[in-house]
């Protein structure tokens, strides 16, 4: 027996039906953009191996399980992105966008890849839309970025969002936090879990999650980051935060928010929506400031975010679907003998921009009117073999007899 093609674990085709709801989310997402702003650029989807090793950070989960690498022909280490911050800030560099009015303004959207476990919401290729402002420090662009996002799910009524925010100041400030957390928790070991005792070295945050009693108890009174900013970072914080509530953007302060990828210094937030369980992230960004240093440029500030459509659009799907059929506005029923006039008439009226379709199975004419019905057109257009053609309004039922050589002019004016 022949083997069965299955698309790869963690993968998933989009079907015609699911096009809809993810071409509105880009569209919503786009339209907003572009009017604050932000210029479309593309960018590979397979780059330089060392470029998401220094970019995202040696020591993440990213770099260290879930890179799809591979070795061209010439023996190079290539990655497929799993991410478009990195690729963005390297082509700001290699564009010599520096010489630009600050801060360049780029958006970007397609397919990403990361090695993770697949689960509901979890894939292995995924789809984002990337936002990102290069080149200003300012918290107008830390607030203007979360307003774009926010602005964006809201406009989408994406159900039970919630914006997490948090600052983390510089990475210096949070290695000194740290290692007083781990002090700390050192003290209190005995009222902790096992568990929490045993990543202190490794990931002391973990222990502000954790739902052991006596942990959280020892948490209550734990140092957090927020109270450790220096000055200039907690001033740049209170900036963001005040501008945020100016225009009526509600969030949730985090102080133990941390993020996957290393690049970040002060703002960093995260969009959720509870509905959608264990994957509850849609969209999450921040600052971060060394960046474009550490890919060999100089010292330059940024801030971005990237927003998962997949997400999205399961949860518009889970708040009942996206409500919007593709639409044919003429379906042609062609009477036998006159199938190849029908064609003849669809192309007329898609040359004229009027949405059309026709039987390509043939079907008897009862069937014909059974398929006008399931893609939803609006009008079915009957051809018999007198040469006649009836327009049949398949909401009302109604019908009158119409000129074909007329038939653009009559659709055009409904
Ligand atoms: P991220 O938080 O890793 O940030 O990803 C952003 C969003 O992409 C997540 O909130 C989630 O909705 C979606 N996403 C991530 N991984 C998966 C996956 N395996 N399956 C489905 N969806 C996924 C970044 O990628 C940063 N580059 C964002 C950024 C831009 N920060 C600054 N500028």
């Amino acid at each position: 027996m022949t083997e069965k093609f299955k698309a790869p674990r963690g993968t998933f085709d989009v079907l015609p039906e699911q096009q809809s709801v993810r071409r509105r989310i880009a569209e919503v997402a786009r339209r907003r953009l572009e009017a604050a702003g932000y210029g479309r650029m593309d960018t590979p989807i397979f780059e330089d191996t060392n470029l998401f090793a220094r970019g995202v950070g040696e020591s993440t989960d990213i770099v260290q399980k879930q890179m799809f690498t591979f070795e061209d022909q010439g023996g190079r280490s290539l990655t497929l992105r799993p991410e478009a911050t990195a690729s963005v800030c390297r082509a700001y560099l290699e564009h010599g966008m520096q010489q630009l009015a600050q801060p360049v303004k780029l958006w970007t959207d397609g397919p990403f890849f990361r090695h993770e476990r697949p689960q509901a919401g979890r894939y292995r290729q995924f789809t984002q839309i990337n936002a990102e402002g290069i080149g200003s420090d300012s918290p107008l662009v830390d607030a203007e970025m979360i307003l774009l996002a926010h602005d964006t799910l809201a406009e989408l009524r994406v159900p039970d969002v919630r914006l997490r925010l948090g600052s983390l100041g510089t990475p210096a400030t949070r290695a000194a936090y740290l290692d007083e957390l781990r002090d700390y928790l050192r003290s209190h070991e005995r009222d902790l879990s096992e568990e929490v005792v045993a990543r202190i070295d490794v990931n002391p945050l973990r222990a502000f999650d954790a739902d052991h009693e006596g942990t959280r108890r020892v948490m209550d009174g734990a140092p957090t980051l927020l109270e450790r900013l220096d000055q200039a970072d907690a001033e740049h914080f209170d900036a963001v935060r005040r501008l945020l509530d100016r225009n009526e953007v509600e969030y949730h302060l985090d102080p133990t928010l941390v993020r996957g990828l290393d690049y970040y210094t002060r703002t960093v937030f995260e969009f959720e929506c509870e509905r959608l369980g264990a994957q509850s992230g849609i969209g999450g960004g921040g600052r971060y400031d060394g960046l474009i240093e550490q890919l060999g440029g100089p010292p330059t500030p940024g801030c971005g975010w990237a927003l998962g459509v997949d997400r999205v659009a399961l949860a518009l799907q889970k708040n009942g679907g996206d409500g919007v059929k593709a639409r044919i506005g003429v379906f042609v029923v062609a009477e036998e003998g006159e199938r190849d006039r029908a064609l003849n008439v669809v192309t007329e009226l898609r040359r004229a921009d009027i949405p059309a379709d026709l039987d390509l199975a043939g079907r008897a004419i009862k069937g014909q009117m059974k398929q006008a019905d399931r893609v939803g057109a609006r009008h079915a257009l009957i051809l018999s073999a007198d040469a006649k053609a009836t327009l049949r309004d398949m909401g009302s039922g109604e019908e009158r007899e119409i000129d074909p050589a007329t038939l653009v002019e009559t659709l055009s004016s409904r």
